[in-house]
């Protein structure tokens, strides 16, 4: 049986390494930070992905998985190793492939027998020629493969997407490689695609920066959609039906965020510059984002007459997108740094992300477990996440504890229309107020008091 080491448990690299382990493969864990794996050896998760810790827990008692900081002890151990450390953004934009580099190294130095060498972190179109190169200078000359194999999960739905993936990409150049990543991939029952390395990198950039595009284009025609009159929910809607469109990834909001996103779109613009093409859509994608980060507070500005002084803003929902305490690149962090920046009350409700946000807004805010707590004496409502308990609050109960009936909604979620049935002076995204006027007016709604 194919014994599997990998190294670096963050999200890609731990998800990764459980569901191995589910499909009863023998996978030895390995991180530098000793906190992190002696947590892990005893049930506690780094992350809140949903049923992560259930799954991990019960594969460290079928000793199926191990943590361990001793890399030699993963590499002399295993036949395939999975590297799946980080590749932050420089600040050039270029992906960051110094702790690719470093295990690289490290594997070069304690390879004992052939092993195959899976490079998951999302890397440049390249990588798996750099770490062929490092590895080609192991003192024993021993035999080895380097594979590219990109992840596509999604935080939120990590497991179910890696256990159930819609398509699994090998890029490898021997025949040994690929055998041994089909052996590996055969518990999957999922869409398998070999090809070169260079294609399995630029399949995962290309996937991620389409997916950004997308969000990025439908927020676009939401703006436009505002200054007509359309209605983009209904014009996504109308979109989707269109098996070549596809209704997915067509949620305007406040614009995406997370660690993948924003890195890529960067990563992808460095890689064509590095070869002479100015990759001009991603470039543009990176500045709508930014921008539509800050339509909810541009909303509040207009409707409070740029004066947000001494007022109680309630911010529904801190995370990047629910299902996940992941904080990086949230629209709530501009968000919440503009309202202060206005002298803004923010009091933030979010059901996971508490934890992380605390670290990047100290006591500067308000923090709540409970949304109807958060709401209450608020002058506005913003909703940045899209959680159930944000999703189907009761507006009417709502009624009771807010002091000016105002919602802007980011993320176009909550029933607008009994909303405004209740009174609410309600602002979504890409849904111009003209579309409801036949519900309630503008100026009945609001309460400036
Ligand atoms: C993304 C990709 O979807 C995964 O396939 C990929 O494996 C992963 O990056 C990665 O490279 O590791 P993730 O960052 O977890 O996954 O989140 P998504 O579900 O893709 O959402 C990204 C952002 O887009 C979120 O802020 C979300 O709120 C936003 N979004 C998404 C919208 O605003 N509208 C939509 O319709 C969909």
């Amino acid at each position: 049986m194919i014994s599997i080491a990998v190294i670096g448990t963050g999200y890609v690299g731990l998800v990764t390494a459980v569901c191995f382990a589910e499909k009863d493969f023998k996978v030895i864990c390995v991180d530098k930070d000793k906190c992190k794996i002696d947590n892990l050896s005893n049930g506690i998760m780094p992350i809140y992905e949903n049923g992560l810790k259930e799954m991990c827990e019960s594969n460290y008692q079928r000793k199926k998985i191990f943590f361990t900081t001793d890399i030699k002890y993963a590499i002399e151990n295993t036949d395939v190793i999975f590297i799946a450390v980080g590749t932050p953004s420089l600040n050039s934009g270029e992906a960051d492939l110094s702790q690719v580099i470093e295990v690289a190294n490290e594997i070069k130095e304690y390879i004992n027998n052939y092993k195959v060498i899976v490079n998951k972190s999302t890397v440049p179109v390249g990588t798996q020629k750099i770490v062929k190169s490092i590895m080609k200078t192991n003192k024993n000359n021993i035999n080895f493969d380097v594979v590219s194999n990109p992840e596509f999960l999604k935080e939120g739905t990590a497991i179910n997407d890696t256990l159930n993936a819609e398509r699994i990409v090998i890029g490898c150049d021997s025949y040994k490689s690929e055998e041994y990543m089909r052996r590996i991939y055969e518990r999957f029952d999922s869409e398998k695609l070999v090809v070169s390395a260079e294609t399995a990198e630029m399949i995962k950039y290309a996937s991620n920066v389409f997916l950004a595009l997308k969000v990025t284009y439908i927020n676009e025609i939401a703006n436009i959609c505002e200054l007509t009159g359309a209605n983009v929910i209904d014009v996504a809607k109308g979109m989707g039906l269109d098996s070549r469109i596809s209704g997915k990834f067509l949620n305007a909001g406040v614009g995406f965020g997370g660690a993948c996103f924003p890195k890529d779109v960067l990563a992808i613009y460095s890689l064509a510059k590095s070869v002479g093409y100015e990759f001009k859509l991603s470039k543009a994608v990176l500045e709508v984002n930014e921008k539509q980060k800050l339509k909810p507070y541009e909303k509040l500005m207009e409707v409070m007459n740029n004066n947000l002084k001494g007022k109680t803003i309630a911010v529904l929902g801190l995370a990047f997108k629910p299902g996940t305490d992941d904080m990086r690149g949230a629209p709530s962090i501009i968000i919440i740094n503009k309202l202060l920046e206005k002298g803004a009350k923010v009091k933030a409700y979010d059901p996971e992300a508490i934890k992380n946000a605390k670290k990047i807004f100290g006591s500067r805010i308000g923090f709540y477990t409970e949304v109807y707590e958060t709401i209450k004496y608020a002058d506005a409502i913003i909703i940045l996440t899209e959680w159930n308990e944000i999703k189907f609050m009761n507006l009417e109960e709502a009624l009771t504890l807010v002091k000016n009936k105002l919602i802007i909604d980011g993320r176009n979620c909550i029933d607008s229309v009994n909303a405004m049935k209740l009174g609410y002076y309600y602002l979504g995204i890409g849904v111009p107020d003209s579309s409801y006027d036949n519900i309630l007016s503008k100026e009945v709604a609001v309460d400036y008091d």
